[in-house]
């Protein structure tokens, strides 16, 4: 029997920038197995970042990337992309996670490279739980069957056909895991009001949406039925849903257009620094 396949990242491959999100890419593709003998992280503090070789320059990387993963913030886009784009090659294949800095704008950066691509992850990809979506207006067949074949080792993948597409996903997906954690800590807080320990009603409210998260995924059960399962009429979660339920959709709803504003400021911003 031959080994089982390994799958790899390029060689070489560079990270420009490896910070939170980029940082959680490595560690779910590292945590997965991928070979990621032949990647380097580039961040000036030249912290390093387990499993792939860092250094504090583009100067230091060494050999072209055949595949770039851009993960700083799209603030920086000036003071990267001149060299970024005197580095690269006709090979290169440019992955960008900026928020809301669109593939035209990185096309005009970028001219030479392969094809650009724009990746939309979440911290979950981190445990491989990640949700992540791409949008290319120029990647091939088989370029996208790589991607779709390293995104989905790192949780839920999905290619979209528009950027629009890309940036409602990053604004429930991508945003999402800071709603959700601030979410718990409020159910935590509300437990601690009612006398329990701290870290009892920390880890009680963590369990408790996991474990509602986790039913909704493996019975495939809408959301509403299980909350209709657990509010008995005239009982005490309809109690608490009579308060929750005016305010809870408006409130997210605003929530995620302040996020989507704040992504289409930088979107122009980065597209007229590029003009
Ligand atoms: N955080 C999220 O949940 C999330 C979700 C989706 C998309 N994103 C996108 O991910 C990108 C990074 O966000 P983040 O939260 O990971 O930020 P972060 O933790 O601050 O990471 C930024 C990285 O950029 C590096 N950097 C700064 N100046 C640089 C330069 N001149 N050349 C090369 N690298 C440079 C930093 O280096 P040091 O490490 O040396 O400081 C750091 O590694 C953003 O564009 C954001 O829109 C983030």
């Amino acid at each position: 029997m031959g080994k089982p396949d390994v799958v790899a990242l390029p060689t070489p491959s560079w990270f420009v920038g490896c910070g939170n999100m980029a940082g959680a890419m490595v560690e779910g593709w590292r945590s997965g197995g991928v070979d990621l003998s032949g990647a380097v992280a580039i961040r000036p503090s030249g912290e390093p970042v387990e499993g792939v070789r860092t250094v504090k320059s583009m100067g230091e990387a060494g050999e072209p990337p055949k595949l770039a993963v851009l993960g700083f913030k799209p603030q920086k886009l000036d003071e990267v992309a001149p060299e970024f784009a005197r580095l690269l090659t006709e090979e290169t294949v440019v992955v960008s996670i900026l928020a809301g800095v669109e593939a035209a704008t990185l096309r005009t950066r970028f001219l030479r490279a392969r094809s650009i691509v724009r990746a939309a992850p979440n911290l979950p990809v981190s445990i491989r739980r990640g949700v992540i979506a791409l949008y290319s207006d120029d990647a091939e067949d088989s370029l996208r069957t790589q991607l779709s074949e390293l995104a989905a080792m790192l949780g839920y993948a999905v290619w979209t056909n528009s950027e629009a597409t890309l940036a409602a996903i990053g604004s429930v997906a991508g945003a999402g895991p800071a709603y959700a954690a601030r979410f718990i800590a409020a159910l935590a807080k509300a437990g601690q009001r009612r006398g329990l320990p701290d870290s009892l009603a920390a880890t009680i409210a963590l369990e408790t949406v996991l474990g509602t998260a986790w039913l909704g995924a493996a019975s495939r059960e809408p959301m509403d039925g299980i909350a209709r399962r657990v509010a008995s009429p005239n009982g005490t979660t309809e109690a608490g849903l009579a308060v929750l339920d005016p305010h809870l959709d408006n409130l997210i709803a605003a929530t995620i257009d302040a996020a989507a504003r704040r992504s289409a400021e930088l979107a122009e911003e980065a597209a007229d620094r590029s003009s």
